[in-house]
Formats: C-alpha cells, sequence, structure tokens
C-alpha cells in the first residue's frame, strides 16, 4: 500500500538544464525540491576549505559523517537568485560550491562511498512522504527508484559546454574558453558515467528529453505534462 505523495527523478549529465528547469517545476506543481548535485557540491567545498587531500577517502568520510548541510527556500525568488540556499555547519556556501574549483574536484568527492552512503540516505529521508522532485544523476536508478515520473535530460557537450559558459560569465567566475569547457564536461561525463557506485545512466523507464533545441519553458512544459498525464492531478 502506497501512503507517499508522487517523486519525480530528474537525471542527466552536468549542463543538460535540470538545476534550471527543475526547480520551476517544483513551483508549478506545489512540490519541494532537492537539488543533490548541491549537496556533493557543498560536501567538495568543504574539504577543499579544510584542505583535505581528495582521495583521502577516511578523512572524507568522517567529514561528511560529522558535517551538516541545509537547503532552503530562499523568502523572495526574485530573478536570477538562486532557487535554494545551501549550507553547511551553518556556513552559506550558495555561490562557492558553484565556483570552477569545486566543479574540478566533485565527481571525485561524489564516486566515493562513504560519501553517497551519507548524502543518499539525507535523499530518501527527505523524500520519505514523497512531493518532491528531486535532480541528480542517480535519482531513478538508486535513490527512489519506484519514482512514479523519471525525466532523463541530455544535451550535446557543444550545447552545454556553451551555457556553462554564459553562466560563468553572467555570475563574474571567469571567461573561459568553449573547448576548455567541453573538455571539462566530457570529462566529468566521463568520471560520473564511469564509477562504480550508482553511475550516471539512464533508467530504463526514464523519459528522455533531448534539450539542445528546446526553450527551457517548453522542457518544463513537457515535464509537467507528462507529470499531470501520469499522476492525472493538479
Ligand atoms: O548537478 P551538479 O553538476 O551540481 O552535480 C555535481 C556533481 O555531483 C556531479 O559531477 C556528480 C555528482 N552527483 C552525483 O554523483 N549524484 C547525484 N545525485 C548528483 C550529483
Amino acid at each position: 500500500l502506497k501512503t507517499r505523495r508522487p517523486i519525480i527523478a530528474i537525471d542527466g549529465p552536468a549542463g543538460s538544464g535540470k538545476t534550471t528547469v527543475t526547480p520551476k517545476v517544483a513551483e508549478i506543481l506545489g512540490l519541494l525540491y532537492l537539488d543533490t548535485g548541491a549537496m556533493y557540491r557543498a560536501v567538495t567545498w568543504l574539504a577543499l576549505d579544510k584542505k583535505i587531500l581528495i582521495n583521502d577517502e577516511a578523512a572524507i568520510a568522517e567529514l561528511v559523517s560529522q558535517c551538516t548541510i541545509r537547503l532552503e527556500k530562499p523568502e523572495i525568488l526574485a530573478n536570477n537568485t538562486p532557487s535554494l540556499r545551501v549550507w553547511i555547519n551553518d556556513q552559506d556556501v550558495t555561490t562557492a560550491i558553484r565556483s570552477p574549483n569545486v566543479t574540478a574536484y566533485v565527481s571525485a568527492i561524489a564516486a566515493q562511498k562513504a560519501v553517497r552512503a551519507t548524502l543518499v540516505e539525507q535523499q530518501r529521508t527527505y523524500g520519505r512522504n514523497g512531493g518532491v522532485v528531486m535532480d541528480g544523476r542517480d535519482i531513478g536508478t538508486y535513490v527512489f527508484p519506484d519514482a512514479e515520473l523519471k525525466i532523463f535530460l541530455t544535451a550535446s557537450v557543444q550545447e552545454r559546454a556553451r551555457r556553462r559558459q554564459i553562466d560563468l560569465k553572467e555570475k563574474g567566475q571567469g571567461d573561459f574558453s568553449l573547448e576548455q569547457l567541453e573538455a571539462d564536461i566530457y570529462e566529468r561525463d566521463k568520471k560520473d558515467s564511469s564509477r562504480a557506485i550508482a553511475p550516471l545512466r539512464q533508467a530504463s523507464d526514464a523519459i528522455e528529453i533531448n534539450t539542445d533545441h528546446l526553450a527551457i519553458d517548453t522542457v518544463i512544459d513537457q515535464i509537467v505534462s507528462l507529470y499531470r498525464e501520469k499522476i492525472g492531478i493538479s
């Protein structure tokens, strides 16, 4: 007997549009939003801040077992404000976790067993009663394999690099060449897809949406329609 409300899982590679699309879908459907990538990023930020070596798995396991991550919806959702504020151990890292440095190390941290075990447990607790939309890499395959709706967002490496370039520029985080960004994205895809535990892959029952030639609003509309068709409410 199912007592929880529905769950939407939105997975896909870096730059496929998840973090832009998912909070809007949550808002329209009145669901909670959880950006699981932000949790892996927060742990990475903390490890770097504490100057722990990224491959010191024992030290990182200790770190993740003791830290407190909080994701909070800001009261005012103006344009350009992030849709979630991220805190680790009471430090606001909302902007810091998007830095190129954190981005460069996050895949190595996210591949570690203790990190995944701890964060996945928190994600499952958060989604226990349903009514949530989560974005990540392994939500539909591992965190919530019985999610009512699974979306797999994709886009070409070129398009994702282009989006990242605009994004970094707008945030004043640097001017990077497309070649550099394509190489970074390619590398991160490879690491995220080839790791041993819960690698990035499309669940067999996920619906793929390629966002290369789609406006953000179109992607949002498609997901909202799919949800309404499938759940038959709202
Ligand atoms: O979506 P993002 O770029 O913020 O995610 C950052 C990294 O975190 C990504 O390179 C892989 C990892 N990640 C993961 O392993 N599992 C998730 N559910 C979400 C993110």
